[in-house]
């Protein structure tokens, strides 16, 4: 039989999937124990794990490098891979929003001169674009809120879980883009080759669910 292989997105997201795949018995001593391995088996189940940074996780599955993956659908969106998105696993639960002061968003809310700071910059591209909204999009890599707070941009497209980064920093939720939360792909060849396997997996974690 040949391994299976998932590749998780590091972090919570990643603690999350190691719960949930422990409620339909699929475990992986391997991973419990500290240490620098970058990859763990489980032997019985013949399964890998890796962990990889999120946005490079549906790059693995396009390639078949991972048969399944386990990322947050902001990272699906962004990435825009050739890939199943096959199932919600529910946690991980946030938004991606559009975020800036409150007294300028009349003026500028529709603006076509609005700069547009974010990490995701296909989302936001694509969302005004969609609204038919002319938008300079400045790429960051993190601490968003920044941004606005420094005069760098007037609004911010990010993701809000508590919503207290925003509060702590004045910024208020202008539009809500999408939903998001923690999402099952699978490799398209996969899909065919090892259907039986992945789509018990499936069907228990439906169950549980
Ligand atoms: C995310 C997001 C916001 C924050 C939202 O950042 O980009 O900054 O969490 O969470 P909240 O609504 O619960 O306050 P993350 O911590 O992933 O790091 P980053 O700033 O480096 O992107």
């Amino acid at each position: 039989m040949n391994y299976l292989t998932f590749a998780l997105a590091k972090g919570r997201l990643a603690d999350q999937t190691m719960q949930l795949l422990a409620q339909i018995g699929i475990t992986c001593d391997e991973m419990k124990e500290k240490s620098r391995k970058l990859i763990f088996t489980n032997e019985d189940f013949k399964l890998k794990f890796f962990l990889a940074k999120a946005s490079d996780v549906p790059t693995y599955v396009e390639y078949g490098a991972a048969d399944l993956g386990i990322v947050g659908k902001d990272t699906i969106l962004e990435e825009g891979r050739n890939i199943y998105e096959t199932l919600d696993l529910g946690f991980g639960k946030c938004r991606v929003i559009v975020a800036g002061f409150g007294e300028n968003r009349e003026k500028l809310s529709k603006s076509n001169n609005l700069r547009v700071a974010t990490k995701y910059t296909n989302i936001a591209q694509n969302y005004f674009y969609e609204k038919q909204q002319t938008v300079e999009i400045i790429k960051l890599n993190g601490s968003v809120e920044l941004a606005p707070l420094v005069g760098l941009a007037d609004v911010i497209v990010d993701i809000v879980e508590t919503g207290s980064t925003l509060k702590e920093n004045g910024l208020v939720v202008w539009e809500e883009i999408c939903d998001l939360s923690a999402r099952m792909v699978v490799n398209k060849a996969s899909m065919k080759m090892e259907h039986a396997r992945i789509a018990d997996i499936m069907a228990k974690l439906q169950e549980v669910l």
